[in-house]
């Protein structure tokens, strides 16, 4: 079945447009938030201060990093160095960062947020996600004795077979905490990441403040129409995670990105398969954050603002879908809340 583009969300997100700069969506809470951003997962460590810095030079206005990515000090650094340039103002820039899954347990919200916090070093956090629905043990590092210090703690916990050692926290008591975050205003928004749609239900009809966005991975071969359908309909965006589909490590998997009619629609539109692809997903309701740390490449996946794909070429690229998801975490699949065993 072909779904109809929600209106709703091309609507927002086809504001006016500045060549310069990114668009904005107004997130349900006021804020504004550009709809392209710097993904940081996996970017070399030593290299990243420098991409960050060349991002925020290039006009990108949104980064996103985590807890998790072990990099954001380094982002912290590059942006309070652009603001220092004079460049940039703390306000003019969205930094996103997320709460891993070892600190879900009470108590441990708070002293995670505390460590990302301290670690960007930004004044306030534009927004904090919850990483992942599936809770793990908190197991100390063979050298660490300290339970206070977040940094004493396996961020990957897994028995002898390699499995991950889940843990049984509910995703409500960890939203509760989040909200608190909120309230002592060093967090300006709250969100999810990696829920499915009976979770954000869930959230959304148990909490005070609302999810402004879910991060979920979406790319033309998992375009993730029904929950951003879903997700829009309630007022909370959809964040798209490895938009371009990971290509440096597709293993041989059919990546839209390599389809040769991409590349004959990126002849017709002077743009490159990266540029359709982002383009894309940004027309199909979602806000992209592509990782690059090579200064082309980011130009390149910038440079989306200047041109729109036509209805009959959406439709084409719809039909890439077939729901290929490149992370899956097999061994939590028997968890309760893995996220990704019911349809979306
Ligand atoms: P690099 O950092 O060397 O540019 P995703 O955001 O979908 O997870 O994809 C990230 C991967 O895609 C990285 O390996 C990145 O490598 C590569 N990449 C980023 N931008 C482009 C682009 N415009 N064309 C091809 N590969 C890209």
């Amino acid at each position: 079945m072909t779904l109809i583009l929600p209106t709703i969300s091309f609507l927002i997100l086809m504001p006016t447009i500045d060549a310069k700069l990114a668009q904005t969506i107004t997130l349900n809470n006021g804020y504004k938030m550009p709809i392209i951003g710097l993904g940081t997962f996996e970017s070399d460590p030593g290299d990243n201060e420098r991409a960050v810095g060349d991002a925020i030079a290039i006009g990108y206005r949104h980064i996103d990093t985590a807890y998790f990515y072990k990099n954001e000090k380094e982002v912290g650094n590059a942006v309070r160095t652009k603001i220092a340039e004079g460049l940039i103002k703390r306000e003019d820039i969205f930094v996103t960062t997320k709460l891993w899954s070892t600190f879900h347990e009470p108590g441990y919200v708070e002293k995670a947020f505390k460590r990302s916090f301290d670690n960007l070093n930004l004044t306030y956090i534009d927004l904090y996600l919850i990483h992942y629905p599936v809770p793990f043990q908190r197991l100390l590092k063979n050298d660490s004795f300290s339970v206070n210090d977040v940094s004493s703690f396996q961020l990957s916990p897994v028995d002898e077979n390699g499995n991950t050692l889940t843990a049984d926290v509910d995703y409500l008591i960890v939203w509760h905490a989040m909200e608190k975050l909120v309230e002592s205003g060093q967090v300006r928004s709250i969100g999810l990441s990696n829920f499915n749609s009976e979770q954000t239900e869930r959230v959304l009809s148990n909490s005070k403040i609302k999810p402004v966005t879910n991060q979920v991975e979406c790319h033309p071969n998992l375009n993730q129409r029904k929950l951003i359908e879903f997700s829009t309909a309630r007022n909370v965006t959809i964040t798209a995670y490895s938009p371009l589909g990971r290509p440096s490590s597709s293993n041989g998997k059919k990546l839209a990105i390599f389809d040769p009619k991409v590349l004959e629609l990126a002849k017709k539109y002077n743009k490159t398969p990266a540029q359709i692809i982002l383009r894309y997903t940004i027309q199909n309701g979602a806000i992209v954050i592509p990782k690059s740390t090579n200064k082309n490449r980011m130009k390149e996946n910038f440079n989306i603002f200047d041109f729109e794909l036509s209805n009959s070429d959406m439709q084409f690229m719809h039909q890439l879908n077939n729901n290929y998801r490149l992370f899956e975490y097999s061994s939590e699949k028997n968890h309760k809340y893995y996220p990704f065993n019911i349809e979306f």
